[in-house]
Order: structure tokens, then C-alpha cells, then sequence
């Protein structure tokens, strides 16, 4: 699939079959995940692939804004450490990761981590050094249904020539 087309045709997907995603399909959404831009070429993050069904539970139990990942197949988990620019490399990894499941035909939804108040819990129950921050947590599996896209804003009412 075309880059674009990838960028154009992704649409968040929250209810999965529950075939199971390949080893190798889970390692390529990684390396996808750790070519992302990155300031300072410092590359922060660390990937945690969860395939474990109890983990896939409590994971969806204690991220609430992410409760449909009890039902994913995995979950691919992004912390960084605590850089300066910790949060835009490990958002860059995230959409690296969402673009490359679209291009597979995997669906994949982007669940928050930094900011929330579960965020500790999730650090703890991955055993996450205490010096790395959770960014994000991509929940997977193969598509139940087909997915309404969202209608984003015309091109036109946001595209700034020179100036506003
Ligand atoms: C930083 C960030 C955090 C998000 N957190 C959640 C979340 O916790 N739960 C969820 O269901 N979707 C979450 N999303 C997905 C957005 O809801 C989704 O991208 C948005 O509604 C647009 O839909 P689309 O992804 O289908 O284009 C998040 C997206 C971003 C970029």
C-alpha cells in the first residue's frame, strides 16, 4: 500500500476478530515503532508486546478510555524515558506503529497513557522501570467489521498559505 493511501484509508478500529496476529506481523509494528523521527536521535522508547490474554484483560480494566482492549488479541505498549522531547518521539513511534497496522490490514486504536491517572498502574503491573513514562497503548487484532471513517476537516479550511 501506497504511504498515503495508509495515512488516507486509517480509521481507529476497536472491536477485533480473535485470530491471532503473527509473531512477525507484532516484531514489523515494532520496528516500525523504533524508525520513527526522534529529537536528539535519542530514541527513548521501549515496546512492550502483550499477547497474554489475563494481561490483555487487566490492561483493558485499569486503562478505562481503553476498556475494548480486553478484547484485542495484543497490545503493544509505548514508555519512554523521561527526555525532553519524550512525549513527541513516543507519539512519532505510535503513529509509525498505526500506519504500518493500517498497511498490514490490522486494526489498531492509539489509547492514551501520559497524562492519565491510570498510568502508574499500567507501569506497575508491566513492571515498567520507574524512570520511564507511558505514552501510549495500541491495542490490535484483525478487524471485526468495517469501520466508519471519521470526517476530518477540509484541506482547504485548514491550509495556511505564507500566513493566517
Ligand atoms: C493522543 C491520543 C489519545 C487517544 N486516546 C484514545 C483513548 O484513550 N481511547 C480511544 O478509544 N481512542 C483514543 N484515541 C483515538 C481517537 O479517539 C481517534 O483517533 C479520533 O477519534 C479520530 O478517529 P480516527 O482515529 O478513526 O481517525 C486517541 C488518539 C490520540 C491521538
Amino acid at each position: 500500500m501506497e504511504t498515503f493511501d495508509s495515512i488516507s484509508e486509517r480509521a481507529s478500529v476497536r472491536v477485533y476478530q480473535s485470530k491471532p496476529i503473527e509473531k512477525s506481523l507484532l516484531e514489523k509494528l515494532v520496528d516500525a515503532g523504533r524508525r520513527a523521527p526522534t529529537a536528539r536521535a535519542i530514541e527513548p522508547w521501549e515496546f512492550v508486546v502483550i499477547t497474554n490474554n489475563d494481561i490483555l484483560k487487566k490492561l483493558g480494566e485499569i486503562a478505562t478510555s481503553g476498556s475494548f482492549i480486553k478484547d484485542a488479541v495484543s497490545c503493544i505498549v509505548i514508555f519512554c524515558k523521561d527526555t525532553k522531547y519524550y512525549l513527541e518521539d513516543g507519539c512519532a513511534a505510535t503513529e509509525n506503529i498505526l500506519l504500518v497496522a493500517q498497511d498490514l490490514g490490522l486494526g489498531a486504536c492509539w489509547v492514551a497513557g501520559d497524562k492519565k491517572p491510570y498510568a502508574g498502574e499500567i507501569s506497575k503491573l508491566l513492571g515498567a522501570p520507574s524512570d520511564l513514562k507511558l505514552i501510549s497503548l495500541i491495542s490490535l487484532g484483525w478487524p471485526k467489521t468495517r469501520v466508519e471513517q471519521v470526517k476530518n476537516r477540509n484541506l482547504e479550511d485548514v491550509i495556511h498559505w505564507e500566513k493566517f
